[in-house]
Protein backbone atom coordinates (compact mmCIF):
# COMPACT_ATOMS: atom_id res chain seq x y z
CA UNK A 1 0.00 0.00 0.00
CA UNK A 2 0.93 3.61 -0.78
CA UNK A 3 0.33 6.90 0.61
CA UNK A 4 -0.33 8.71 -3.13
CA UNK A 5 -3.78 9.51 -2.82
CA UNK A 6 -6.26 8.06 -5.55
CA UNK A 7 -9.85 9.68 -6.49
CA UNK A 8 -11.20 6.98 -8.65
CA UNK A 9 -14.07 7.67 -11.12
CA UNK A 10 -16.32 4.24 -11.84
CA UNK A 11 -20.13 4.67 -13.66
CA UNK A 12 -21.48 3.36 -17.09
CA UNK A 13 -20.60 4.98 -20.52
CA UNK A 14 -21.25 7.95 -21.42
CA UNK A 15 -22.06 9.18 -17.89
CA UNK A 16 -19.41 11.97 -18.61
CA UNK A 17 -16.67 9.97 -16.57
CA UNK A 18 -14.28 10.97 -18.65
CA UNK A 19 -14.76 14.69 -18.92
CA UNK A 20 -14.78 14.97 -15.55
CA UNK A 21 -11.30 13.23 -14.69
CA UNK A 22 -9.31 15.40 -17.31
CA UNK A 23 -10.57 18.43 -15.17
CA UNK A 24 -10.02 16.84 -12.11
CA UNK A 25 -6.39 15.69 -13.48
CA UNK A 26 -5.32 19.21 -14.58
CA UNK A 27 -7.10 21.27 -11.74
CA UNK A 28 -5.23 18.82 -9.24
CA UNK A 29 -2.38 18.48 -11.34
CA UNK A 30 -2.59 14.84 -11.03
CA UNK A 31 -1.84 11.84 -13.20
CA UNK A 32 -4.83 10.09 -14.71
CA UNK A 33 -5.77 6.77 -15.99
CA UNK A 34 -8.28 5.95 -18.57
CA UNK A 35 -8.73 2.22 -17.54
CA UNK A 36 -11.29 1.76 -20.62
CA UNK A 37 -8.70 2.49 -23.00
CA UNK A 38 -6.30 -0.30 -21.98
CA UNK A 39 -9.40 -2.67 -22.72
CA UNK A 40 -10.30 -0.86 -25.96
CA UNK A 41 -6.63 -1.15 -27.18
CA UNK A 42 -6.93 -5.04 -26.24
CA UNK A 43 -9.58 -5.48 -28.46
CA UNK A 44 -8.08 -3.60 -31.14
CA UNK A 45 -4.70 -5.05 -31.26
CA UNK A 46 -6.19 -8.34 -31.12
CA UNK A 47 -8.55 -7.65 -34.33
CA UNK A 48 -5.63 -6.72 -36.18
CA UNK A 49 -3.39 -9.84 -34.73
CA UNK A 50 -6.29 -11.88 -36.29
CA UNK A 51 -6.65 -13.59 -32.22
CA UNK A 52 -10.37 -14.30 -31.87
CA UNK A 53 -12.46 -13.46 -29.22
CA UNK A 54 -13.22 -16.53 -27.82
CA UNK A 55 -9.42 -17.50 -27.70
CA UNK A 56 -9.53 -16.55 -23.41
CA UNK A 57 -5.68 -17.16 -23.73
CA UNK A 58 -4.25 -15.84 -26.77
CA UNK A 59 -6.45 -12.79 -25.44
CA UNK A 60 -4.52 -12.13 -22.39
CA UNK A 61 -1.11 -12.98 -23.92
CA UNK A 62 -2.31 -9.67 -25.68
CA UNK A 63 -3.26 -7.90 -22.81
CA UNK A 64 0.26 -8.58 -21.02
CA UNK A 65 2.25 -7.82 -23.91
CA UNK A 66 0.22 -4.42 -24.72
CA UNK A 67 2.91 -1.70 -26.32
CA UNK A 68 1.14 1.13 -25.25
CA UNK A 69 1.53 5.06 -23.83
CA UNK A 70 -0.39 7.62 -23.02
CA UNK A 71 -0.10 11.54 -23.65
CA UNK A 72 -2.74 14.18 -22.16
CA UNK A 73 -1.77 17.27 -24.66
CA UNK A 74 -2.06 20.24 -22.80
CA UNK A 75 -3.53 22.54 -25.20
CA UNK A 76 -6.89 20.39 -25.42
CA UNK A 77 -9.15 18.39 -23.46
CA UNK A 78 -7.68 15.01 -25.24
CA UNK A 79 -5.31 11.57 -24.65
CA UNK A 80 -3.11 10.87 -27.48
CA UNK A 81 -3.01 6.83 -27.76
CA UNK A 82 -0.35 5.09 -29.04
CA UNK A 83 -0.26 0.88 -29.87
CA UNK A 84 3.10 -0.50 -30.99
CA UNK A 85 4.20 3.67 -31.70
CA UNK A 86 1.13 4.35 -33.78
CA UNK A 87 -1.52 6.84 -33.22
CA UNK A 88 -4.46 5.27 -32.62
CA UNK A 89 -7.31 7.31 -30.48
CA UNK A 90 -8.99 7.57 -33.72
CA UNK A 91 -10.18 4.22 -33.96
CA UNK A 92 -10.26 3.66 -30.03
CA UNK A 93 -13.11 5.97 -29.60
CA UNK A 94 -15.31 4.00 -32.30
CA UNK A 95 -18.23 2.66 -31.06
CA UNK A 96 -17.11 -0.54 -32.19
CA UNK A 97 -13.86 -0.44 -30.07
CA UNK A 98 -16.18 -0.24 -27.16
CA UNK A 99 -18.58 -3.41 -27.75
CA UNK A 100 -15.29 -4.49 -28.32
CA UNK A 101 -13.70 -3.98 -25.15
CA UNK A 102 -16.55 -4.99 -23.43
CA UNK A 103 -16.11 -8.32 -24.54
CA UNK A 104 -12.43 -8.79 -23.88
CA UNK A 105 -13.18 -7.01 -20.58
CA UNK A 106 -15.52 -9.89 -19.29
CA UNK A 107 -12.68 -12.59 -19.34
CA UNK A 108 -11.04 -12.96 -16.49
CA UNK A 109 -7.89 -13.94 -17.67
CA UNK A 110 -8.05 -10.49 -19.21
CA UNK A 111 -8.54 -8.20 -16.46
CA UNK A 112 -5.77 -10.52 -14.24
CA UNK A 113 -3.18 -8.79 -16.74
CA UNK A 114 -3.94 -5.51 -16.18
CA UNK A 115 -4.32 -5.65 -12.58
CA UNK A 116 -0.78 -4.76 -11.98
CA UNK A 117 -0.41 -2.03 -15.43
CA UNK A 118 -3.27 -0.38 -13.72
CA UNK A 119 -1.85 0.23 -10.62
CA UNK A 120 1.88 1.35 -11.97
CA UNK A 121 0.01 4.60 -12.94
CA UNK A 122 -0.64 5.54 -9.26
CA UNK A 123 2.50 8.01 -9.07
CA UNK A 124 3.25 11.08 -7.05
CA UNK A 125 1.47 13.68 -6.20
CA UNK A 126 -1.94 11.55 -7.44
CA UNK A 127 -3.82 9.76 -9.57
CA UNK A 128 -7.45 9.95 -10.69
CA UNK A 129 -8.48 6.59 -12.56
CA UNK A 130 -11.46 6.62 -15.05
CA UNK A 131 -13.23 2.79 -15.29
CA UNK A 132 -15.83 0.50 -13.98
CA UNK A 133 -14.20 -1.24 -11.51
CA UNK A 134 -11.65 1.54 -10.05
CA UNK A 135 -13.45 1.58 -6.45
CA UNK A 136 -14.19 -1.80 -6.31
CA UNK A 137 -11.20 -3.80 -7.25
CA UNK A 138 -8.14 -2.01 -8.46
CA UNK A 139 -8.01 0.87 -6.01
CA UNK A 140 -9.79 -0.45 -2.96
CA UNK A 141 -7.93 2.05 -0.51
CA UNK A 142 -8.95 5.36 -3.15
CA UNK A 143 -9.36 8.12 -0.79
CA UNK A 144 -12.12 9.10 -2.78
CA UNK A 145 -14.65 7.03 -4.75
CA UNK A 146 -16.90 8.52 -7.11
CA UNK A 147 -19.89 6.66 -8.88
CA UNK A 148 -21.15 8.78 -11.85
CA UNK A 149 -24.12 7.60 -13.63
CA UNK A 150 -26.79 9.56 -15.89
CA UNK A 151 -30.20 7.78 -18.10
CA UNK A 152 -29.68 5.53 -20.28
CA UNK A 153 -30.97 7.93 -23.18
CA UNK A 154 -29.26 10.88 -21.81
CA UNK A 155 -25.69 8.90 -21.77
CA UNK A 156 -27.08 7.97 -25.65
CA UNK A 157 -27.12 11.53 -26.90
CA UNK A 158 -23.90 12.67 -25.18
CA UNK A 159 -21.89 9.86 -27.05
CA UNK A 160 -24.07 10.62 -30.12
CA UNK A 161 -22.57 14.13 -30.06
CA UNK A 162 -19.57 12.93 -29.13
CA UNK A 163 -19.31 11.05 -32.26
CA UNK A 164 -20.47 13.97 -34.83
CA UNK A 165 -18.45 16.60 -33.34
CA UNK A 166 -15.67 14.24 -33.89
CA UNK A 167 -17.17 14.07 -37.73
CA UNK A 168 -17.54 10.38 -37.19
CA UNK A 169 -21.11 8.80 -38.44
CA UNK A 170 -23.52 7.59 -35.55
CA UNK A 171 -26.99 7.08 -35.31
CA UNK A 172 -28.57 7.28 -32.32
CA UNK A 173 -30.94 4.45 -31.96
CA UNK A 174 -28.04 2.26 -32.74
CA UNK A 175 -26.37 4.13 -29.65
CA UNK A 176 -29.43 3.55 -27.15
CA UNK A 177 -29.43 -0.71 -28.31
CA UNK A 178 -25.34 -0.63 -28.05
CA UNK A 179 -25.29 0.96 -24.84
CA UNK A 180 -27.83 -1.14 -23.25
CA UNK A 181 -26.21 -4.29 -24.27
CA UNK A 182 -22.93 -2.95 -22.50
CA UNK A 183 -24.39 -1.93 -19.97
CA UNK A 184 -25.68 -5.13 -19.39
CA UNK A 185 -22.84 -7.19 -19.94
CA UNK A 186 -20.73 -4.90 -17.85
CA UNK A 187 -23.02 -4.83 -14.92
CA UNK A 188 -23.99 -8.99 -15.03
CA UNK A 189 -20.52 -10.56 -15.65
CA UNK A 190 -18.82 -12.75 -12.98
CA UNK A 191 -15.69 -10.77 -12.94
CA UNK A 192 -15.65 -7.32 -11.55
CA UNK A 193 -19.18 -6.37 -12.58
CA UNK A 194 -20.45 -2.35 -12.77
CA UNK A 195 -21.19 -1.83 -9.39
CA UNK A 196 -20.78 1.09 -6.86
CA UNK A 197 -17.98 0.43 -4.40
CA UNK A 198 -20.36 0.54 -0.58
CA UNK A 199 -17.93 3.65 -0.10
CA UNK A 200 -18.59 5.37 -2.94
CA UNK A 201 -20.31 8.53 -3.34
CA UNK A 202 -22.97 8.25 -6.43
CA UNK A 203 -23.65 11.79 -8.51
CA UNK A 204 -26.65 10.96 -11.20
CA UNK A 205 -25.22 13.97 -13.80
CA UNK A 206 -28.35 13.68 -16.04
CA UNK A 207 -29.45 16.93 -15.20
CA UNK A 208 -26.01 18.44 -14.33
CA UNK A 209 -23.41 20.19 -16.25
CA UNK A 210 -19.73 19.10 -16.50
CA UNK A 211 -19.28 21.99 -14.29
CA UNK A 212 -21.63 21.29 -11.51
CA UNK A 213 -20.04 17.73 -11.25
CA UNK A 214 -16.82 18.49 -11.19
CA UNK A 215 -17.67 21.59 -8.44
CA UNK A 216 -19.46 18.51 -6.77
CA UNK A 217 -16.08 15.96 -6.20
CA UNK A 218 -13.57 19.25 -5.29
CA UNK A 219 -15.87 20.01 -2.73
CA UNK A 220 -15.90 15.98 -1.72
CA UNK A 221 -12.06 16.03 -2.49
CA UNK A 222 -11.78 19.08 -0.19
CA UNK A 223 -13.72 17.89 2.39
CA UNK A 224 -11.22 14.50 2.68
CA UNK A 225 -8.40 16.75 2.51
CA UNK A 226 -7.40 16.58 -1.08
CA UNK A 227 -7.32 19.54 -2.03
O1 LIG B 1 -14.93 3.52 -20.51
P1 LIG B 1 -14.93 2.91 -21.88
O2 LIG B 1 -16.19 3.12 -22.66
O3 LIG B 1 -13.72 3.28 -22.67
O4 LIG B 1 -14.82 1.33 -21.60
C1 LIG B 1 -14.99 0.38 -22.63
C2 LIG B 1 -15.36 -0.96 -22.02
O5 LIG B 1 -14.24 -1.45 -21.28
C3 LIG B 1 -16.51 -0.92 -21.01
O6 LIG B 1 -17.77 -1.11 -21.63
C4 LIG B 1 -16.18 -2.06 -20.07
O7 LIG B 1 -16.69 -3.29 -20.56
C5 LIG B 1 -14.69 -2.16 -20.12
N1 LIG B 1 -14.04 -1.61 -18.93
C6 LIG B 1 -13.95 -2.42 -17.82
N2 LIG B 1 -13.29 -2.01 -16.71
C7 LIG B 1 -12.75 -0.78 -16.67
C8 LIG B 1 -12.87 0.09 -17.78
C9 LIG B 1 -13.53 -0.36 -18.89
O8 LIG B 1 -14.46 -3.54 -17.84
N3 LIG B 1 -12.09 -0.41 -15.58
Amino acid sequence: MTDIPVISVDGPGGAGKGTLCVALARHLGWHLLDSGALYRLVALAAEERGVPFDDRDALAEVARHLDVSFELRSDADLTEVFLDGRRVDEALRSDAAGQGASQVAAIPEVRAALVERQRAFRRAPGLVADGRDMGTVIFPDAALKVFLTASTEERARRRYKQLKDKGLDASLRDLLTSMASRDERDAKRAVAPLRPADDAIVIDSTEVDAEGVLARVLSEARARGLV
